[in-house]
This record gives structure tokens, C-alpha cells and sequence, in this order.
């Protein structure tokens, strides 16, 4: 098994090198997906320090580029790089072709996987070509365990003691480009215990900045009671409708979107609260489950202090009784032992 990782890690590392290669140093690559990475504002120190790619729109281009320097048909399929097709004589194709790429890197700066990005998004034909194509699960690339761009951001989470965590890949690299260095990406999954317990290695505050779309907000507001369960602090930011991270820090420039930052966050419970609220207008019965939604939350930070602090804030806010609100979360707590 160790085996298996470690020759895993050399021709994900050596796939890494190709893609990279292939996006700088040849006409196709320069043509198509350095181009592209340009009109996306991506400048050259940050395509290097993210090791982004581009693989060619040709069937096996890296297969036989990696075959000639020895590595073996198995283990290129093992990594996820190669599919092949029972009982075919050839040897099969590349999984990413005619894409721009991002390698995926471990805390500890190995490449274990690759995301990578179609260049035209075709709404027709979307469910033939879905925009991003990941790795598969292998024996070093584990989904729910990895965060999108820890390895670059690692250092800068601790030092500003906060981790803003963002949906996309491109919104880790605009945001990194912008001099904002302590930002990682779920990558469109929702957030596990394992995401965020990496996160709490480093820093207990997390800021969630999802997208400014209906499918960003619920998403903020599923990843919220893990993370709560957890011990972190979450505050949320929200963007206007129909920008992210990346779109909006490349518009305003890094100075007005750290003031945004500064203006727009809330606390996880305001934020739950607000958007539930909005949703429920002046129907009671709606209200009521509002609050009991927000309580059920409330009850799951493991911290008392902070649980009193947030009963308040929610009574205030929602304008009921404080002990009311308590005594609606001693029966939740007593229902689930
Ligand atoms: P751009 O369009 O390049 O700006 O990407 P984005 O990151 O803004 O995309 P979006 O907000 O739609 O999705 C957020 C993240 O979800 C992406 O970065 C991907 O990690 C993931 N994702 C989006 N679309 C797909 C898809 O079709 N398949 C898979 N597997 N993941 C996707
Ligand atoms: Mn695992
Ligand atoms: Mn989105
Ligand atoms: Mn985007
Ligand atoms: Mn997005």
C-alpha cells in the first residue's frame, strides 16, 4: 500500500510537470489555455505558485507522453490520470483533455489530484460536459478530507488567525492574487468534519464566503451546524447576486473587498436568522419554526458562554423571551439523548 501511494505521488507530481509544460511552452497550450487563464485576469507568478496547467484536446496526449518516460498503464490508471476500457486493445484515454487545469495539493504541498475546468461553458450541452471534471477517489485523494489550495494558504491562516473558506478554485487563486492569502476552496461538495477539522488545525475562526446565488446561501447555511459542532467561530459573507468571490475581488480591486468583508460579515446565528426570516415574512407558524431552527443550532456549540451569548442575541433579535428561547433548546438537547 505505501508502495502504491508513493508511485502515486511520482506521477501525479510528473503530470503536474505536463500540464504545466504544456500550458507554457507550446502553441496549443498558449493559444488556448494560457489564453484563457489571461482573460480571467490570472497573471504569471500566480499561475506558477498554483502550478496551473493546460491538457490538450487530443485522446492520450499525457498516456503516451508518460508511457515513453516508463511510468506503467496501471498505475497511471490507479491515479486517476488514465481510463480504460475493458477488452479494448488500445490502451485507453486521458481523463482531462482540452481543459485547463488545477493540481489539488495535500497540507504537506504533494499533488494527490486535479480539478479542471472546460474553456466554454455550454449550457445546451451541460449535461454532456460538466464545467469542472475532478480526480476520482484514490488511494491518496480522499473528497471529503481535502481542502482546495491548504498547502498555499497554511501559513497565512495562522498568522491572521482566520480561514475564509470559498466554493471555487478560481476564487482561492483571484483571492491569493489580491494579496489575500488565507482562503481554501470545498470545491462544490459540502463541507465534512474532516474539511473543517483541518481548518481547526490551524486557526478556529472560519469565515464563509459563498456565492451570491441562491445555491451559495443554502449551502452556508448546511455547512454551519458542523462547523459549529465542531468548536470553530463561523461568520458568513455573502456576495451580490451573481458574483463570487473571484468576480468581485477582480471588479473592486483588494481594498474596497476587504472593507466589504469588514461591512458584510455576520455571525452564523444573525445570518441563519435573517435569511429564514426573510423567507418566513409574517406568517407565525412559519416564524416559530424559525425559531426553533435557530435554537437547533444554537444548542450545537459545545461552549456555554457562548451558547448564553447567542440566546440573547437571538431574543433580542428575534424579539422573544430569553428563557423562552432556553428552555426550547434544554428540549432539544433532551431529545437527542
Ligand atoms: P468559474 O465558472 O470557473 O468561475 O468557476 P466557479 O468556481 O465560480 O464555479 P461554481 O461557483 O459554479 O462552482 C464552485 C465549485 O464547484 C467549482 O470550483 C468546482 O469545484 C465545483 N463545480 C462546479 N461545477 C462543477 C461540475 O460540473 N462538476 C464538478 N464535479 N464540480 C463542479
Ligand atoms: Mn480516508
Ligand atoms: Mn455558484
Ligand atoms: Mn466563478
Ligand atoms: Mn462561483
Amino acid at each position: 500500500r505505501q508502495n502504491e501511494r508513493e508511485s502515486l505521488y511520482i506521477v501525479l507530481n510528473y503530470a503536474k510537470s505536463f500540464y504545466q509544460e504544456q500550458l507554457l511552452r507550446t502553441d496549443e497550450g498558449q493559444a488556448i489555455g494560457l489564453s484563457y487563464f489571461r482573460e480571467r485576469g490570472f497573471n504569471d507568478t500566480i499561475l506558477k505558485k498554483f502550478e496551473l496547467g493546460y491538457s490538450p484536446d487530443v485522446w492520450d496526449a499525457f498516456t503516451q507522453a508518460a508511457l515513453a518516460k516508463g511510468y506503467q498503464a496501471d498505475v497511471l490508471e490507479k491515479a486517476g490520470l488514465l481510463i480504460r476500457k475493458e477488452g479494448s486493445s488500445t490502451v485507453g484515454y486521458d481523463r482531462f483533455r482540452g481543459r485547463v487545469i488545477f493540481p489539488i495539493h495535500n497540507v504537506a504541498g504533494k499533488v494527490i489530484a486535479f480539478g479542471a475546468r472546460i474553456l466554454k461553458v455550454d449550457k445546451s450541452k451541460a449535461a454532456h460536459q460538466p464545467k469542472y471534471l475532478n480526480s476520482p477517489e484514490t488511494s491518496v485523494y480522499h473528497k471529503s478530507e481535502v481542502l482546495y489550495g491548504i498547502f498555499q494558504a497554511k501559513n497565512a491562516i495562522r498568522q491572521q488567525d482566520v480561514c475564509y473558506l470559498v466554493e471555487g478554485y478560481t476564487d482561492v487563486v483571484s483571492l491569493h492574487q489580491a494579496g489575500i492569502e488565507n482562503v481554501v476552496a470545498s470545491s462544490g461538495t459540502s463541507l465534512t468534519v474532516e474539511q473543517i477539522r483541518l481548518i481547526g488545525r490551524f486557526t478556529p475562526n472560519v469565515t464563509i464566503l459563498y456565492d451570491g446565488d441562491p445555491a451559495g446561501i443554502k449551502a452556508a447555511l448546511r455547512g454551519l451546524d458542523l462547523v459549529l459542532e465542531e468548536g470553530l467561530n463561523v461568520n458568513v459573507v455573502t456576495f451580490p447576486e451573481g458574483e463570487d468571490p473571484d468576480s468581485y475581488v477582480q471588479r473592486v480591486g483588494a481594498q474596497a473587498f476587504k472593507e466589504y468583508l469588514g461591512r458584510a460579515a455576520r455571525d452564523f446565528i444573525t445570518f441563519k436568522a435573517e435569511t429564514l426570516l426573510l423567507d418566513a415574512g409574517q406568517d407565525p407558524f412559519r416564524r416559530a419554526e424559525v425559531i426553533s431552527e435557530v435554537v437547533g443550532s444554537i444548542v450545537k456549540i459545545p461552549d456555554a458562554i457562548k451558547r448564553q451569548i447567542f440566546f440573547r442575541r437571538t431574543s433580542e433579535m428575534l424579539k422573544v423571551e430569553e428563557q423562552m428561547l432556553i428552555s426550547e433548546g434544554n428540549k432539544l438537547l433532551r431529545k437527542q439523548q
